[in-house]
């Protein structure tokens, strides 16, 4: 396993597009390090680590000019390559030597997400990863995002199982059954599939039974459907060993976007985030104990925890492959 629990070699989504603005860069922390954004002068998304190479001030509370970042402590300036192209202290015209550029980040846009590589830049694949079913942006759509206390695996963990609905939501989801009737827990290629029904014992009127679909992939984002018409995809993207970062996109196709169906959409996400699970569900995952967040040997996982055998089975078979290709080179060289 990775020191820090991250998985190498994959696309994490770091900020939703809506954020980065053409005039203001952006700093965000993501898997352990604090990160600059900003939009060059044709409007793509750049990044690179946040710390000024003259003195370390965070480059973030600068501002974006003509698509260059400038550092607000003495103006130094930089590209969107990350090469520092003035230092205005020598004269704006001065030649500029190399030490002062950036360390740049491989960062693309897609699904209305930025999405930053982590791992080595030149195996960056193409395809950014996604589900089929998952909500882009649309007039039904509202997204929402916030930071959390707790590692990014127990996020996942709580995605994955749908049979504490009945118990944690009891309030906000009234009339769930405890009875998690799973239908199917299986990998599909890249994907682990989950679909749960939620039912009673003893089935009565008035007595629902939630079906739910839950699609979950590397790094660590998760797709569910559920009544069939409300749809919802997040991210949860480590800010580094014990906060994650956790975004969410809703969509509902019950309203119309001209009759305030992104409205709709948008109360539904902060109901859910702020309301469940930020004073349900977190009190549950904060209160986890683990002696190594990564480790999860102890629990004693049931057949409605399926997914969750299957998240950290990908997970770790991900963290070996990524381990095996950076061990390549010195083996070959080895050989040699
Ligand atoms: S610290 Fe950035 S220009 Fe001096
Ligand atoms: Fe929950």
């Amino acid at each position: 396993m990775t020191p820090n629990d991250f998985i190498p070699d994959q696309w994490y989504p770091i900020l939703d597009s809506e954020t980065l603005r053409r005039r203001r860069p952006v700093g965000v922390k993501r898997l352990g390090e604090r990160l600059v954004l900003w939009r060059d002068s044709g409007g793509n998304a750049v990044c690179a680590t946040d710390r000024c190479p003259h003195r370390g001030v965070q480059l973030s509370l600068g501002r974006v000019c003509d698509g260059q970042l400038e550092c607000p402590y003495h103006g130094l300036r930089f590209n969107a390559g990350g090469e520092c192209v003035m230092i205005p202290a020598n004269g704006d015209d001065a030649p500029v030597p190399r030490g002062f550029d950036l360390i740049s980040r491989v960062v693309r846009e897609g699904h209305g997400l930025i999405w930053c590589w982590y791992g080595d830049p030149a195996l960056a694949t193409d395809a950014i990863p996604w589900f089929v079913e998952a909500p882009d942006p649309g007039p039904r759509t509202g997204w929402i995002a916030d930071d959390y206390p707790v590692s990014y695996l127990r996020v996942m963990e709580n995605f994955g199982d749908l049979h504490h609905v009945p118990f944690v939501h009891r309030a906000t989801i009234p009339g769930a059954g405890t009875r998690a009737e799973v239908e199917e827990a299986r990998l599909d290629g890249d994907v682990v599939r989950l679909k749960v029904t939620l039912r009673h014992q003893r089935p009565r009127r008035l007595k629902i039974a939630y079906s739910f679909a839950t699609a979950i992939r590397l790094p660590a984002l998760v797709s569910i459907t559920f009544a069939r018409r409300a749809h919802f995809v997040a991210a949860a993207t480590p800010i580094d060993e014990t906060h994650t970062w956790l975004w969410a996109r809703y969509r509902q196709d019950y309203v119309p976007g001209w009759m305030g169906g992104r409205l709709i959409a948008r109360l539904g996400a902060r109901f859910d985030f702020r309301s469940v699970f930020s004073r349900q569900d977190m009190r549950m995952l904060a209160s986890q104990q683990l002696d190594n967040s990564c480790d999860i040997s102890h629990y004693h996982l049931l057949e409605a925890d399926g997914a969750i055998a299957l998240y950290f089975a990908i997970r770790k078979r991900a963290i070996e492959q990524a381990q095996s290709k950076a061990a390549a080179p010195s083996t070959l060289s080895a050989a040699h």
